[in-house]
């Protein structure tokens, strides 16, 4: 199969990651030289660790072979395209909408984690528009969650199911819903998380040993929200808040941290120092 994926972030070069390992080939499109050269770099970065651990069959070069990365989507005669922008409702419609002309057949979908697929879907083929939100990070983490709208055709929802569970992956199946099920929940954790470290009741590393330890957790609430990133959760929370009501306000503390350009790993300092 071809596949596309739009967006060459941590979750776009995971996804890539998966699609070359799984032996399809894969056209990644990012915008501007940087980027793309960022983008391509992330999957290798990606498959080499794959390949230290053992876990893909092929060398990584010659899984790369069969990646194509690109500054702009032009025609191509995808299955397939993942959508992994930023979480932009406006931004991901664009994208999705330009993938319905590139690539006429491939069934749309997006790697959002909170936002109304149905929306999404207004106005493009929505026949063949649905939620495929992987988690991170994405070659090691099992399940992916496929989000189901109205219009979408029983078909698209069959066939994507058939491919993810082709990658090793196990599906559930959701209706369309703000923050879905396993974002709903995971963000309820991580805000409580910041909520109890902000009034004083346990120090960070206590708060996450307890998740750990105590509930099985491969990671606490806040190492994960930094592995995440900040900012990430922050746009999640404001709009589960805006769809659901007060108990996803973001806490004060989360907005001072991301103010101050603490997002979490990716900047080197979140709840923790990385
Ligand atoms: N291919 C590529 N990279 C791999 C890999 C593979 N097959 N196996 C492991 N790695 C990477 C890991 O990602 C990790 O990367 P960094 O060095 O960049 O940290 C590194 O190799 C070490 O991996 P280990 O398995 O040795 O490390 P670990 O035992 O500490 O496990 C972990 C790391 C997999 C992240 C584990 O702690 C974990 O499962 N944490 C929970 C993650 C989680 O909950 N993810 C969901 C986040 S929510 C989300 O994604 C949804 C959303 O919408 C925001």
């Amino acid at each position: 199969m071809i596949a596309v994926v739009v967006g060459g972030g941590t979750m776009g070069a995971g996804i890539a990651h998966l699609l070359l390992a799984g032996g399809h080939e894969v056209v990644l499109a990012e915008s501007g030289a940087d980027r793309v050269t960022a983008a391509r770099d992330a999957v290798a970065r990606s498959l080499a660790k794959a390949a230290e651990r053992g876990k893909i069959d092929r060398s990584p070069e010659s899984l790369l072979a069969a990646l194509t990365v690109v500054d702009r989507l032009a025609a191509v005669p995808a299955e397939l395209v993942i959508e992994a922008v930023p979480e932009d409702a406006a931004l991901k419609h664009a994208v999705l909408a330009e993938a319905a002309n590139a690539c006429p057949d491939a069934i749309l979908a997006s790697n959002t984690s909170s936002l109304s697929i149905t929306r999404l879907a207004a106005g493009l083929p929505a026949e063949r528009v649905l939620g495929l939100h992987f988690f991170n990070p994405v070659p090691v983490q099992p399940l992916v969650e496929l989000v189901r709208h109205p219009g979408v055709a029983p078909e698209t929802v069959a066939t994507a199911r058939t491919w993810v569970e082709g990658l090793g992956k196990t599906v559930i199946e959701v209706n369309d819903a703000p923050g879905f099920a396993t974002s709903r929940l995971g963000v309820a954790v991580g805000l409580e998380a910041i909520r109890l470290l902000a009034e004083g009741v346990a120090s960070a590393e206590d708060i996450d040993t307890g998740m750990r330890l105590g509930y099985g957790w491969p990671m606490g609430p806040l190492r994960l929200t930094d592995l995440v990133g900040l900012d990430v959760r922050l746009a999640i929370a404001e709009h589960l808040a805006a769809e659901l009501g007060d108990r996803f306000t973001p806490p004060d503390l989360l907005r001072e941290k991301v103010a101050r350009g603490e997002l979490g790993r990716k900047t080197g300092q979140g709840f923790f120092t990385w």
